[in-house]
């Protein structure tokens, strides 16, 4: 269960940002309004959303959820491995720091990237990746086993067409692992109900259950309807000018 989530809308910069995409220039206009239907989604789900100005010296601070990994007990900023996304972190901070009293960081040598961490209950997974690095994965890994979970580390440096772990996973609850082809021979999910991804709807594994509602990116229909069948309530939100600079519906909160 969710009650909050920082967001922060794209500024004037946006289309600066780092991208594999290859999919074209992204329209401001468009992202902007993309993004305000994504928090009133995130309003339909019962959340409080803690919006930030948007932030030009940083073109990819609108991928919130990279910079923090928070659970229940800590908040643990990251340092990404994308330098010129390391000053994100310190406007996060400063708004996590009402939420917790135990807030620790990610430190140098290390690097990681919350778009890497994906729960799984009581597990946490860590992708690594270009921007999460072995070291930062053990340095997560300490803190989230001193808060009670378990952790497992997740190879993704063969998977070229994954930015991060959640480029390829969801975990929807109920035991339900939505999963990318890219991801299906990690033996790891063995206890759980896999949702296959077609190969053609790979973005569509970015989803996000947020309380009573699955989030997931318009124009993959069979994803939608795999969870409609599945009895989930989804919200389908256009997702195009995010896409071309590799981003994806999870990195546009910090859900707590
Ligand atoms: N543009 C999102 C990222 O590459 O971090």
């Amino acid at each position: 269960m969710f009650n909050h989530a920082i967001v922060c809308p794209p500024s004037s910069s946006f289309s600066k940002g780092l991208t594999s995409a290859q999919l074209g220039e992204p329209v401001l206009e468009l992202a902007q309004e993309q993004h305000a239907a994504y928090c009133t989604a995130l309003k339909r789900c019962g959340i409080d959303l803690i919006k930030l100005d948007p932030d030009p010296q940083y073109p990819d601070s609108t991928f919130v959820e990279d910079t923090a990994v928070l659970t229940r007990n800590v908040a643990i900023i990251t340092r990404p491995g994308a330098a010129s996304r390391r000053g994100e972190v310190s406007s996060i901070q400063a708004r996590l720091r009402p939420y917790y009293s135990s807030i620790f960081k990610i430190q140098s040598p290390g690097t990681l990237e919350g778009g890497d961490v994906c729960q799984v209950e009581s597990h946490y997974l860590i992708g690594i990746s270009e921007r999460t690095n072995e070291e930062g994965a053990q340095q997560l890994a300490g803190f989230l086993e001193r808060d009670g979970f378990q952790v497992s580390l997740v190879d993704l440096l063969k998977s070229k067409g994954l930015l991060h772990l959640k480029s390829g996973i969801a975990y929807l609850g109920d035991g339900r692992i939505v999963l990318c082809p890219d991801l299906e021979n990690i033996p790891l999910w063995n206890k759980y109900e896999i949702i296959p991804v077609d190969p053609e709807e790979g973005y569509a594994a970015n989803c996000v259950r947020v309380n009573e509602y699955v989030l997931l990116a318009a124009g993959y229909p069979r994803m939608a309807a795999k969870l409609s069948t599945l009895g989930y309530r989804t919200i389908a939100l256009e997702m195009s000018e995010f896409q071309k600079m590799d981003g994806g519906l999870s990195c546009l909160s910090l859900r707590f």
